[in-house]
């Protein structure tokens, strides 16, 4: 597309008065490192039309022509004076240096640990002012404070926010994998945004909960009044009720309080461990607690962790494949470690031929996470038998039972 055109075909969206969304739309990236997004992303920018115009955020460097085109539908690039970078991960910074090389800009920002990050990506960049926590700097008739907003997600990650209409652009934090026309959440069906704002917490946020949750009293502390979070994937929350609702939602998932619903996750090679996983949930339900059953042949790892976030118990299956873990469990118990859930309780099961480590490296995994290991773990040989089977649902009654009393 010629420059004209994509200008007409790239608009800016308007947001308010002054801020614009200049971001892309990836319809269709389904892996976003690891994590399977099903309905793609946004990569979202934004510029603020103050006295001194500024850049928040840019895209993946791939949709650089497209937030060029969306800035030029209502400025000329070349009057942007300041650049902000909230995070240098690269869907957010992936073309800053060539922006900066077109715009040319007064001065770029990013936080103290974003001037290393964005120097050790680009190793041309060094000319990015270094901007603290609670600091705050003048677009002319307005100003941006800054919050340093470490590991939510990266150590360089930080919050800017405008006073002045009590704007908070949040980065990834309260952000989604969702490509969507729409801009805002209160345009979006329910259902959808609940699940891949949980899906994101689950899959980004989830190891820095205790951080979460100091943020949130900080916010309550100096009395942070928000009229509207913008984050860097998916829609905004501009309205009281569904900024009060993300607020809500993020205390819960990152409270990690272990909910009265059990889940199983397993694969499976000759249906054995299969067989025991069916027997272990009908124990959950003969006892009056929620299952999800989860074979791994049908479910990505992203949307299983997602299923952990409000369950009290995670029990796992294997077959022994050449003395180990089978691939699959070995994947998902490296990421369900990595994302460090808390307050589970669980247990190991599964199928053998001859050697029969599997189980025992499962309940290792499940140790190292912290998971109080609940019953005793169940191994079989080749096929359970009715007998096996009994012990697998007597199991499922026994952690129900633990997690009715927690
Ligand atoms: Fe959306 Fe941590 O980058």
């Amino acid at each position: 597309m010629g420059k004209n055109i994509m200008k007409k075909v790239f608009k800016a969206v308007r947001i308010n008065d002054y801020i614009y969304w200049v971001g892309a739309i990836d319809w269709n990236i389904r892996d976003f490192h690891g994590y399977s997004t099903k309905r793609g992303t946004t990569y979202n920018a934004f510029l603020v039309l103050a006295d001194k115009i500024t850049l928040i955020d840019t895209v993946k460097e791939p949709f650089k022509n497209e937030m060029v085109s969306r800035i030029s539908s209502i400025i000329d690039p070349g009057d942007i004076s300041y650049i902000i970078s909230n995070h240098s991960e690269m869907d957010h910074s992936g073309c800053m240096q060539e922006i900066i090389d077109t715009v040319n800009p007064e001065k770029v920002f990013a936080s103290v640990m974003g001037v290393k990050t964005l120097s050790n990506h680009f190793h041309t960049i060094n000319e990015i002012i270094a901007v603290k926590d609670n600091e705050s700097i003048s677009l002319g008739n307005m100003d941006v404070t800054f919050i340093e907003t470490r590991m939510l997600h990266w150590p360089d990650s930080m919050f800017s926010y405008l006073p002045v209409d009590r704007l908070l652009f949040s980065n990834d934090a309260f952000g989604m994998h969702l490509a969507s026309s729409e801009r805002f959440t209160d345009e979006i069906d329910e259902y959808i945004l609940k699940y891949e704002c949980e899906k994101y917490f689950a899959n980004i946020i989830l190891p820095y909960s205790n951080l979460v949750l100091k943020l949130l009293e900080k916010v309550k502390t100096i009395g942070l009044e928000i009229d509207m979070i913008i984050p860097d994937h998916g829609p905004i929350w501009r309205n009281k009720e569904d900024i009060e609702k993300v607020l809500n939602y993020y205390a819960g998932w990152a409270e990690q309080k272990p909910g009265r619903k059990a889940v199983i996750i397993y694969d499976t090679m000759w249906q054995s461990t299969e067989k025991m996983a069916h027997a272990i949930a009908e124990g959950f339900i003969d006892n009056g607690v929620d299952v999800k059953l989860i074979s791994l042949q049908k479910t990505h790892r992203s949307d299983a962790v997602k299923e952990i976030l409000d369950c009290g118990a995670l029990i796992a299956g294997s077959p022994t494949l050449n003395n180990n873990l089978f691939p699959t469990l070995a994947d998902v118990m490296t990421y369900f470690k990595g994302l460090r859930p808390k307050n589970l309780i669980g247990a190991a099961f599964g199928s053998y031929g001859w050697s029969g480590e599997a189980v025992g490296q499962i309940e290792k995994f499940l140790t190292e996470m912290g998971v109080e290991i609940a019953g005793e773990s169940i191994s079989v040989q080749y096929v359970p038998d009715d007998d096996t089977l009994e012990r697998c649902f007597d199991l499922g009654k026994t952690i129900a039972e633990k997690l009715k009393n927690m």
